[in-house]
């Protein structure tokens, strides 16, 4: 790439002593800075981890939260974009941005193998720095578990003292799921969905149904005729069952870090964890596996 004085910018930085071939990237600098680190807001991001120890593992420790957190944004963004193509009915649309969702899911899982390199001890060297945090304090993953269908309003309660934070998660609370939405397509399509499904305070937990068992047993059983609602319940079951996967890899890295000492958000731990490892997403897509 030729500058106006006809000289190439692979010359000029030879000239400055660093051995470049031709076609090696530009390195740019303008008046507003670097255009990928303005895009990325990477020195922003990279000025936010502060170890409060010398401990080796604590970088890890922080970063891999760090990592995740970011990712359930990306969940939480796809997840919305999915209930709003199925709201509009867009299946073929929904089915699309679930693979990416799946992605997502599948990363946010592997993200437990750097923190499963930790010993007990390395563990123990900077945990008490956490105080009474703990993930169960993560906002971004309380937005994750309500768009997908797990409502629990005092969870949003306990938010209320972050008016921004407290005001996201009550419109999330109030507005359909993910499931919601399916149902309500499914109920559309003149599936047998129960009208409690379709209109109801979305607030409230779900309740998984018989009538909502039947209504994926009919897509399943007639799934040449509902080949699109098939391929959606499908792609919602493997959703569901990444998901968990991360439920159970987070219960196991706890195990290994902390055998069945307490939490620090004041829970049993590990035997806490087991029962939130036991919940289903989209409850009746795993019971219709008996009838099938
Ligand atoms: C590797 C060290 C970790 C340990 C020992 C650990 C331990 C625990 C424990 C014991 C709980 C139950 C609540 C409590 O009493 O504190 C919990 C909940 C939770 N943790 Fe972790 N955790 C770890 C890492 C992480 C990371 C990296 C994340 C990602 C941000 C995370 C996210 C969560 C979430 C979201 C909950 C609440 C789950 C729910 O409400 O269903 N944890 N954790």
């Amino acid at each position: 790439m030729n500058d106006p004085t006809g000289r190439s910018l692979a010359a000029e930085v030879r000239e400055e002593g660093a051995p470049v071939a031709d076609d090696d990237p530009k390195v740019v600098s303008t008046d507003e800075g670097n255009p990928f680190i303005r895009y990325v807001g990477s020195d922003v991001l990279l000025s936010l981890q502060y170890p409060r120890t010398d401990a080796p593992a604590e970088p890890a420790f922080l970063i891999m939260t760090q990592v995740m957190e970011l990712l359930f944004k990306l969940a939480h963004i796809e997840a919305l974009r999915t209930r709003d193509q199925l709201e509009s009915s867009d299946v073929t649309g929904a089915l699309w941005t679930l693979r990416r969702l799946g992605q997502v899911s599948a990363t946010l899982t592997g993200s437990w193998d750097v923190l499963g390199s930790l010993s007990p001890t390395e563990y123990a060297e900077f945990r008490e720095q956490l105080g009474s945090g703990t993930g169960f304090q993560s906002f971004m993953y309380r937005q994750m578990e309500f768009l997908l269908g797990n409502k629990n309003a005092k969870l949003a309660e306990a938010h209320r003292a972050d008016e921004r934070i407290h005001r996201d998660l009550v419109r999330t609370l109030t507005e359909p799921s993910l499931y919601d939405a399916a149902l309500r397509l499914l109920w559309r399509r003149g599936l047998p969905v129960p009208r409690s499904c379709v209109e109801r305070d979305w607030s409230e937990p779900y309740e998984e149904q018989d009538a909502v068992v039947d209504a994926w047993h009919v897509v399943y059983v007639e799934k040449d005729k509902y080949g699109d609602l098939y391929q959606l319940a499908e792609a919602l079951m493997s959703l569901a069952a990444d998901l968990g996967q991360w439920r159970y890899t987070h219960l196991l890295t706890v195990e290994r870090l902390l055998g069945a000492k307490a939490g620090t958000g004041g829970t049993t731990g590990a035997n806490w964890l087991r029962r939130v490892a036991d919940h289903r997403f989209f409850p009746e897509l795993w019971m219709v596996r008996t009838k099938l």
